[in-house]
This record gives structure tokens, sequence and C-alpha cells, in this order.
């Protein structure tokens, strides 16, 4: 279920006051919290050739050295005794535990979460003060990391030469916290932070948020609308009027080309964007595999299940079917029918039934067909 209040704190309050705003730090966020994973276990996930992990060791061949993974068990064993961690992006597509803990932050939108990074940390480990763009959630999963808050940040803030991490030049702190199990600080993009791990077996869950940059918004929208255009659809001058001077470009013709870029940012070509683009998978290249033979998902009492990779979304129109965005592709589908599948991860096959027409029901037997939709029946689960 998505969080209510974060500490005494209503999520509503929060949006308002915090969000994208200002960081918050929240004891006891996760009341006796207890980590899904242990060290041992996230080293062996940065083993396999799938999963995305780095190292950085503060003081290895040269300073905030940086590797990347895939790791061998050989490389673990020669760690020095402090001062590195272990990052391991996208966990929740990995450990289902992991995966349950984005419920609690279903109060926000789906499509702008990008995943749960998971970093296992020495003592002092630390990836240096730098800022994200990203709406983050740090949570502390065991041991003990000091977060330090410093100022905000932008493009120009000066970094450290000579490091692929974006490390700070000029640190402030303004705040100073030791986080134990279950706290939780919330930082919004821009703002300057360093976590430093205090003592061994440190694990912290960085549940990330991503938001577009305009130039990404404007460079993909503008491709996305050109790949549907033909070559006779061109510039035309607007008055047949003698050129006074041949060079002079008129504001006439600059206001037909704001005319003709215009006509293409419908709400209908952003919204089919926005859906194709927030949804897209992280690793596109790990599409979910095909079932070699699943059970026919209409029996009574089976549940779907969203793929851990999938992103589903979707977008209501006036008098128009809904869009409903899978992992980068759009389908046409009856309103009700898109809330179901969007509203839970999993979904029981009633509630479909119930809202799904005959396009519909072809939608979800493709939907399940191609593994973005898992079918659990009532035996599997034995009852
Ligand atoms: C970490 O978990 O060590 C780093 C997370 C962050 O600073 O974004
Ligand atoms: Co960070």
């Amino acid at each position: 279920m998505p969080l209510t209040h974060l500490g005494n704190l209503p999520i509503k309050d929060f949006l308002r006051d915090y969000w994208q705003q200002k960081p918050l730090l929240i004891r006891n966020a996760f009341p006796d919290f207890e980590s899904p994973l242990d060290g041992d276990e996230l080293a062996g996930l940065a083993l396999e050739e799938a999963v995305e992990s780095r190292l950085v060791l503060e003081k290895g061949s040269s300073p905030w050295e940086l590797r990347t993974g895939p790791f061998d068990e050989e490389t673990f064993a020669q760690l020095p005794e402090s001062h590195w961690t272990l990052l391991v992006q996208a966990v929740d597509q990995w450990v289902p535990e992991v995966q349950e803990l984005l419920q609690c932050f279903r109060f926000l939108p789906d499509w702008r979460l990008d995943d749960i990074m998971v970093s296992y940390a020495a003592d002092q480990g630390s990836v240096g003060p730098h800022f994200d763009y990203y709406d983050v959630f740090l949570l502390q999963g065991s041991g003990k990391r000091r977060w330090r808050l410093g100022q905000e940040c932008d493009s120009q803030s000066p970094r450290i030469e000579g490091t692929p991490l974006n490390i700070l030049q000029d640190f402030d702190a303004t705040e100073d916290w030791v986080l134990e199990p279950g706290d939780m600080l919330y930082i919004p993009p821009g703002w300057a932070h360093w976590g430093t791990a205090e003592g061994d077996d440190c694990i912290t869950y960085s549940i990330g948020f991503r938001a577009p940059s305009q130039a990404e918004v404007v460079t993909d929208v503008a491709q996305e609308i050109a790949s549907q255009l033909t070559n006779d659809q061109r510039y035309r001058d607007p008055d047949p009027a003698p050129a006074s001077n041949p060079g002079a470009i008129p504001p006439a013709a600059i206001e037909r080309l704001r005319e003709m870029v215009l006509e293409h940012l419908t709400e209908e070509n952003l919204a089919q964007w926005f859906g194709h683009y927030m949804t897209e998978p992280k690793y596109p290249d790990l599409e979910p595999e095909t079932p070699e033979e699943t059970i026919d998902w209409r029996e009574p009492g089976g549940t779907l299940y969203r793929h851990p990779a999938s992103r589903f979304a979707y977008y209501h129109r006036e008098g128009k079917p809904s869009l409903l965005f899978v992992d980068g592709e759009h389908f046409e589908c009856a309103p009700a029918l898109a809330e179901r599948l969007c509203e839970r991860l999993e979904v029981e096959s009633g509630a479909l039934l119930a809202v799904a027409d005959e396009e519909g029901l072809a939608l979800i037997d493709e939907l399940v067909a191609e593994g973005k939709l898992w079918v659990v029946g009532l035996d599997d689960v034995g009852r």
C-alpha cells in the first residue's frame, strides 16, 4: 500500500511543502525496517552480466576511482578494508522484496520512477559530495550512514576534474545527520549531498525519480513527430511579394515557421510521445521473455502480475478510447480497462473480465503472450 504519511507528516503536506522544493529527514519512516538484502547478496547481483553495477574506491588507483561491473569474486576479495562503495541499479527488477518497497512510493506516478539503486559500503565508503537531477528518497537499510546536506547546485557548479564522478569542488554542509535502519532522507534535484558509511555493512536504498531535461523533451518529441511526416510536407512562403532586400528574413516567415511547428504540438501527439517515452523500459535489451506456456488468465481466481521491468501508464482522451502505454508502445482500450491494468502491480482476472470487451480481451491476451503480464492460477499459489 502507498504510504499515507512520512513519519507524522501526511503525504499531501509532504507533496505540497517539500516535494521538488526542499529536503526532509524522516526518522523512523519505516519502523523496524529490515533490509531485504545483505552485502553478500548485493555483491552476488553485481556478478551478473545483466545487472548494472559500479564500485567507487575513494583511494583507488586514482582518487575516486570508478569501476563498472559485472565484477568477479576476485575483485571483491581484493577490496581494501574501508572507503569503498558498491552500487547496484534497478534492484527492484531483480529482487521481489525490493520491488515490494515500491508499493510504498506509489503516491507518486509510476512513470516518474527510475529505479531502486542499492548501495553497500565498507566503513567510510562514499561516492563523494555531489548532486543529482533526481528526486531521491535515501532509505537506510542496515548499518549507519552519515548524510551531510549542502548547497543548491546547477550545471555550472565546479566539479573536481579527472574523475568520472561528478564530485563537487565545494561543499557547504548545512545539515549533518546519522541515519539508522528505517530512517529516510528526501532530497530534491540539485541539492548537494554527501553520504559516508559509519562502520561496515552500510546498506542504503535510493528510490530515484527521474524527470526528462527540456533538451531531451524537445529532441525526442521532434524526432517522434518527424517520423510521421512525409517529405512532401514543407515550408511555404507567407507572401509572394518581391524581396526588398534578398538577405532579409521577414517576421512573417518566422511566424509561418512557428505555426508549422505548433501545428504538430497537439495534445494527442504530446500525450502519445510522453506515454511512449516515460514507459520505455530502463534496459530495453532485457525485454521480458515470452512465456513458453501459460495458464489461461480467464480462469476464475487467477491473478495477473506485471513483469517487474515493465512500465504501464494510461491517458484518457475526450470521446475516444484511452491510450494504454506499455514499455514504450501504445494500445487503444476502454478507460476502465486501462485503469484496472495500471492501478495495482497485480490484478485479479475477474476484475479485468468485468471491464474488458472483445478487443480488451485480445489486448490482455497479447500482453500475457509477450510476458508483460504473468498469470498465476489458484493452484500455483496453493490455496
Ligand atoms: C549511496 O547510496 O552511496 C549514494 C546515493 C546517492 O548519493 O545518491
Ligand atoms: Co546522490
